[in-house]
């Protein structure tokens, strides 16, 4: 924590630290010498061992961060006018400096309208069916692309995401899925990793674990053995391929090693559970979004905002009256109950 100590940090899971067990890994990973660049044994047993946690042959990248992940890959298999449909608050279109333009000289991000985060894939259907294909004014369909946990902390269902994989296999899309808080959704719908990929035709995952208890390592996971080369030409010419590979590699196999990276998932999306139930009794309070994952948007009175930021909470204000809290694996369940008490008091 910061010097003056919070009596509870919800402004992003990005607050939290490195979890023991992938610090123990680093450790471990420190001895003698490797060969650089993923050359050496480590990154093709983590190549196997993704593998078997999606249930079909993928190839892993790491990379420093979920914009890189995000980016990269889609400039890769998009071309210079293409466009990848997603929603209209993706994390990509509003938050990443538009670096999917600058990656891929230009290719654009066409946003969709949808409830609480979700493309809606009756209307991506529609949307792709009106495609100005072969208007050289506009984006051509290249890419569609879905957050899963949404940046509203709501969770896609199979079935969605199936609708969505379907009409994007109709149209030869690229299907990429942003799962900075992909753990908290497959927690949140008790599914395994396939079920919300590989069998649904994801072609690309952007794989957080930055969020949910690692070092500033995510992993592009790749199911298209044709989209491989490109990306990897990609990362290299980015500066993403890191010599000193097998510190990430020791970090995401201690991430999926026992399935931790669900139960620290869990943890944190019963955090935010605990909190959006206990908000919602409040008088004057509403939730915004169902609590699905390990976020929580409310409104609340501005005066119990105030009054929560002036005791000590940290979260965002998203306009007026709203507010985004985010619960991580290492939030103390005091925390929580602090923030919900101070509530009660205050309203
Ligand atoms: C949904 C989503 N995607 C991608 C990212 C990008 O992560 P990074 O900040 O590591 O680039 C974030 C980060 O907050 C996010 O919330």
């Amino acid at each position: 924590m910061e010097k003056k100590a919070m009596r509870g940090d919800f402004r992003s899971d990005n607050v939290a630290g490195i979890h023991p067990a992938i610090m123990a890994a680093l450790a471990t990973a420190n001895q003698g010498t490797a060969q650089p660049y993923g050359q050496d044994d480590s990154a093709r047993a983590l190549n196997a061992r993704f593998s078997d946690v999606f249930e079909a042959e993928v190839t892993v990248f790491p990379v420093a961060t979920g914009t890189a992940a995000n980016s990269f890959s889609l400039a890769a298999c998009m071309r210079p006018y293409g466009g990848a449909y997603c929603h209209e608050g993706a994390h990509l279109r509003l938050s990443e400096g538009n670096s999917l333009a600058a990656w891929g000289h230009g290719a654009a991000l066409v946003g969709l309208p949808g409830e609480v985060g979700r493309i809606d894939p009756a209307a991506l259907r529609q949307a792709l069916a009106e495609a100005p294909r072969g208007n050289t004014q506009k984006p051509q369909p290249d890419a569609v692309t879905v957050t899963q946990a949404t940046e509203r902390g709501t969770v896609y269902g199979l079935d969605a995401l199936a609708a969505i994989g379907a009409v994007a296999r109709e149209h030869g899309l690229v299907f990429h899925m942003d799962g900075a808080r992909f753990a908290n959704a497959q927690a949140h719908l008790g599914c395994s990793a396939a079920d919300m990929t590989s069998r649904v035709g994801v072609d690309l995952l952007s794989f957080g674990a930055t969020k949910n208890g690692a070092m500033s390592t995510d992993a592009l996971v790749v199911f298209r053995r044709d989209l491989v080369e490109p990306i990897a030409f990609t990362l290299r010419r980015a500066g993403q391929t890191w010599s000193k590979m097998r510190f990430a590699a020791a970090q995401l196999q201690a991430y999926v090693e026992g399935e931790l990276h669900l139960d620290l998932a869990r943890r944190a999306n019963a955090r935010a559970a605990q909190l959006g139930h206990g908000l919602a009794r409040l008088p004057g309070v509403a939730l915004l979004a169902p609590v699905e994952a390990n976020i929580v948007f409310a409104t609340l009175p501005p005066a119990l905002i105030d009054a929560l930021q002036a005791q000590g909470f940290g979260f965002y204000r998203r306009g007026p009256g709203e507010i985004r809290l985010v619960c991580r694996f290492d939030q103390p369940e005091e925390e929580v109950a602090a923030l919900l008490q101070a509530a009660r008091a205050a309203g």
